[in-house]
């Protein structure tokens, strides 16, 4: 069995996805980019500055200066911070506080792998402050998945070699990240139709069948 099981965060432990969406609909709107579902999913699992310039493909005005390019993801932020203030301990389903609660339980160490700078934050408002045994997040990486940096952090942490943990991802940059460090990985969602997951699980809570079989 898995010694480390390393969860994404958005899009695997809660569901922010929509508020990333809303807040960057507005930053395109402004530029008068036409954003829609296919740009914000190749944003999953991207920092912020990367899924910036991932919207900026679409855009066709003035060049930017760097400076600009802060603002906006800055402006982002704000928007999308603002959007987190109506998540509460509501927002974590009884399925992942089961999941999570029943591995624990078996003796595994737990860990968030998540290339959010909110990472915290939204640990807060789930009520997961102190929860798990490491998390490694936007703060403590200089490069964002499909780099593996912010899983190989979570590892050490741990005081875990990556053959031990398990990563489990909702993006395909994360599935590419885990890869690139040596994890296995379990997919939820557009993951777990990715051709290099370990894993496709149809939901959260088959990770307990997962973990029982190995
Ligand atoms: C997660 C999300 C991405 C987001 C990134 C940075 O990986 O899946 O969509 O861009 O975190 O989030 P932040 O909260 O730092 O802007
Ligand atoms: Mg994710």
């Amino acid at each position: 069995n898995y010694q480390g099981i390393i969860f994404d965060l958005d899009g695997v432990i809660c569901h922010t996805d929509r508020y990333h969406f809303l807040a960057w609909k507005q930053i395109a709107d402004q530029l008068g980019i036409n954003f829609d579902d296919r740009i914000n999913d190749r944003m999953r699992g991207v920092s912020r500055m990367d899924s910036l310039e991932i919207l900026l493909e679409e855009y066709h005005g003035e060049p930017l200066t760097a400076a600009q390019k802060v603002a906006l993801a800055e402006k982002k932020n704000q928007l999308y911070v603002g959007l987190l203030q109506n998540m509460g301990e509501a927002d974590l389903s009884e399925e992942v506080r089961k999941t999570m609660d029943t591995l624990r339980s078996r003796g595994r160490k737990l860990a968030i792998g998540s290339s959010s700078k909110n990472t915290k934050l939204i640990l807060k408002r789930l009520g997961l402050t102190g929860y798990f045994d490491a998390v490694s997040d936007g703060t403590n990486i200089t490069r964002s998945k499909p780099d593996p940096e912010v899983f190989l952090c979570a590892a050490q942490y741990l005081g875990l070699c990556p053959g031990k943990c398990l990563v489990v991802e909702d993006a395909k940059a994360g599935i590419l990240a885990a890869k690139a460090g040596g994890f296995d990985s379990a997919g939820l969602g557009e993951a777990a139709a990715f051709a290099f997951v370990t894993y496709p699980l149809q939901s959260f809570s088959d990770l307990l069948k997962l973990d029982g079989n190995r």
